[in-house]
């Protein structure tokens, strides 16, 4: 048995989690749940937004699956997820996008995997007002280690999985600095998988590439804002962010997650969409080298996916969150 951590989180969290929980259950994958929660329960409860019971977990564990958080609003309540990933330096956040049989969206050939830097850019926290000039800095700080990980990271994900392409997104041409850095990281690491062409698009013109022509796309590799966006335009084009996966990786730890919210307007009825964390589970049981599992649950997956009226009502099914679970533990 493999121990993992399990964040449930707020809102829609604990019922999608507990729907991967039975279908793990059901698949006798060999991972044995640690239930240690974060975000806005947590706080009501124990006064703590990340609990030091759920660092020790982590610590020890070193993999989890997490459902979404609550960032409660206000000032000195920084994002628990921004948080997690600086303080375990998890700098990769992956996020495939991938057209699924049954899900109705404008193509039917998107298949790219995004490799978002996760800990530094616009989100690097250096951020000051000037009260009396009223001008604010937020500062997009880059280092040349930081790109290096994140780069490399993006090419050897293509090298493995046999992916023709890795494109850069970027703005070298406005920021000069940061986009210099970046780019030339790239051009240089590239060179060392001379059999993966690489391609660098500048942010504006990707944007408009992605939503005319996204099967151009195989691996995306960029710095942290433009990745945040990206990644959900990613998600649009294969039915939106109840159906995408998502993982923190970094060296030493993987935090594995289902990208949307916590849904408060559903919250509690028990009609959320589990999919998304289930695909975000599927991709833990290949980080963990459960191939079997993961491509037995993911099949199963697909079957239901495929018949819309057995999925949840967002993908026009009838089905609630523990019925869908049932349909896809039958087709195990
Ligand atoms: P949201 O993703 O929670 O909800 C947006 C819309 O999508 C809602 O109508 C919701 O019902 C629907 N939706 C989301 N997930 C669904 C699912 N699995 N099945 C069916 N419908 C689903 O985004 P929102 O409302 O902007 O944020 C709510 C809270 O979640 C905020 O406190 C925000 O900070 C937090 N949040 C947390 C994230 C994380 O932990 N990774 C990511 C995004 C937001
Ligand atoms: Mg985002």
């Amino acid at each position: 048995m493999r121990q993992v951590t399990l964040i449930p989180g707020d809102g829609i969290g604990p019922e999608i989690t507990n729907a991967v929980k039975a279908i793990f259950e059901a698949a006798n994958v060999p991972v044995a749940w640690e239930e240690e929660n974060a975000g806005q329960t947590t706080f009501d409860t124990v006064g703590e937004l990340i609990p030091a019971t759920l660092i020790a977990s982590l610590n020890k564990n070193r993999v989890a699956l997490k459902g979404p958080i609550t960032t409660p609003v206000g000032k000195g309540f920084k994002s628990v997820n921004v948080q997690l990933r600086q303080m375990f330096d998890l700098y990769s956040n992956v996020r495939p996008a991938k057209t699924t049989k049954g899900i109705n969206t404008r193509f039917d050939n998107v298949n790219s995997v995004l490799f978002r830097e996760n800990t530094e850019g616009l989100y690097s926290g250096l951020e000051m007002f000037d009260e009396r000039l009223q001008i604010s800095d937020s500062v997009a700080r880059l280092t040349r280690v930081g790109c290096q990980k994140i780069v490399r990271a993006a090419f050897e994900y293509a090298n493995k999985h046999q992916c023709k392409k890795v494109t850069a997104v970027h703005k070298a041409n406005i920021l000069k600095s940061a986009g210099a850095l970046f780019l030339g990281v790239f051009n240089e690491i590239a060179k060392e998988y001379p059999h993966i062409q690489a391609d660098d698009k500048i942010i504006d013109n990707m944007c408009m590439q992605l939503v005319i022509k996204p099967e151009q796309f195989d691996v995306i590799v960029t710095t942290n804002l433009f990745g945040d966006i990206l990644s959900d335009l990613c998600a649009g084009l294969v039915g939106g962010l109840g159906v995408v996966a998502g993982a923190n990786i970094g060296d030493e730890m993987a935090i594995f997650e289902a990208v949307h919210g916590s849904a408060p307007d559903i919250a509690g009825k028990g009609i959320a969409n589990p999919t998304a964390l289930l695909r975000s589970a599927i991709m833990m049981l290949h980080h963990l080298d459960l191939k079997d599992e993961a491509n037995r649950i993911e099949a199963a997956l697909e079957a239901t996916l495929a018949n819309p009226e057995e999925c949840t009502g967002d993908l026009g099914g009838k089905a609630n969150t523990m019925e869908f679970a049932k349909n896809i533990i039958s087709k195990l």
